[in-house]
């Protein structure tokens, strides 16, 4: 919940549908939240910004200054579309803003949950609905990801790029606090940490001794641990062992790639880059898709589901199950784009998801 929200009985969404199939994508996600909302007494401002490539190219504006207080002061939710655009050299934009929001908004907890909506979708034999089931915690404001490095005789044979691990007791600590804390409260049993700390033996030694003094708070949860290499390769042999995964910013991001094949592909995966209790930022995790982009055949399911994260965020919990639901029955109807193997448009299944949410009575 946000605690800036309680106050505000209108909720503030900001919306930044970024460029490629974020612009195709979010504003159908909106179309549908907003007919969720409509259902409720409850209200939300929607406000468009258009940061991206275009505008990028246009006048080199990225995030612009004073964004971050603007966000912290007024609004209670971002949803994000991607950002990524081949005519940016090293999509540097894609950098300043996305990067740059999740470090500046302190947005350190990356949620990625896993779930497969029909057993139909994931590409491994043999495996149901309740064998994938399971949450990614990315931290998400350091590690690798830091921007931390640099680059000593650029161009010479002889050069050196060094980029920096950065891992900070307080940073990992609350890490993985939210992820006991979150198993705790789901009743979840079991939360796995995984590292590299057989190579990485400063950084990621400091992940193994904070992990086994949070787990000691939390002595009814199973507490285990797996290197980052064999838990990749654990993922697709067994992923039903797995309820809570927390790991570091470099290895959540590549973790969620692979589980999100196992419960249908990036099409379908939300997330959320949350602060609790404050502005946090919810976007799908399949990115700008530039190879598709403007043919109208990108899922908007991505979206969809995180703007369902994004309603728990506002503590609109019921909302969020409405969503997943419409999305579970679009599933199962075979209203689906080619990437689940439907034969549907973007347009064709949010149509369908809206008029679900239109229709089903909402769960009290
Ligand atoms: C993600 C993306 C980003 C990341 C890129 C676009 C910088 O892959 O959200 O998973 O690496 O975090
Ligand atoms: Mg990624």
């Amino acid at each position: 919940m946000n605690t800036s929200a309680e106050w505000r009985t209108t909720k503030r969404i900001a919306v930044i549908p970024g460029d490629g199939i974020g612009l195709e994508v979010i504003p159908e996600a909106v179309r549908i939240l907003q007919a969720a909302i409509a259902k409720t007494e409850r209200k939300a401002d929607f406000v468009n910004f258009d940061w991206g490539a275009e505008r990028f190219l246009r006048d080199g504006t990225t995030l612009p200054a004073g964004a971050v207080e603007m966000f912290r002061s007024d609004f209670d939710a971002i949803l994000f579309g991607a950002v990524g655009d081949p005519r940016v050299p090293s999509n540097r934009h894609a950098a300043d803003i996305l990067l740059g929001l999740r470090a500046k908004l302190d947005l350190y907890v990356n949620a990625r949950p896993v779930e497969l909506l029909d057993a139909s979708l994931t590409p491994l034999r043999d495996r149901s609905e309740d064998d994938i089931r399971f949450v990614i915690f990315r931290e998400n404001t350091e590690g690798l990801y830091s921007g931390l490095g640099g680059q000593f005789r650029r161009g010479d044979p002889q050069e050196i790029a060094i980029q920096e691990d950065v891992n900070t007791r307080r940073g990992v600590e609350r890490i993985i606090r939210y992820a006991f804390a979150y198993a705790r409260s789901r009743q979840l049993g079991k939360v796995l940490m995984s590292d590299k700390s057989n190579a990485l033996t400063f950084g990621h030694e400091l992940w193994q001794r904070v992990f086994a003094e949070v787990r000691r708070e939390y002595p009814e949860i199973e507490a285990r641990h797996l290197y980052i290499d064999t838990l990749v390769a654990e993922l697709v042999r067994d992923p039903s062992q797995f309820r809570v995964i927390v790991t570091c910013n470099l290895f959540g991001d590549i973790a969620s790639d692979l589980a999100a094949q196992l419960a249908g592909g990036l099409g379908i995966a939300p997330s959320g880059n949350i602060h609790p209790g404050k502005v946090s930022l919810f976007e799908p995790v399949h990115g700008s898709a530039p190879n598709i982009a403007g043919k109208g055949i990108a899922n908007p399911v991505g979206a969809v589901l995180a703007s369902a994260m994004l309603c728990d965020h506002l503590d609109w919990g019921d909302l969020g199950d409405l969503l997943r639901d419409a999305v579970r029955a679009a599933v199962r109807a075979r209203q689906t784009t080619r990437d689940l193997g439907g034969t549907r448009s973007t347009r064709e299944v949010s149509d369908w998801l809206l008029e679900y949410v239109t229709k089903t009575r909402l769960a009290t």
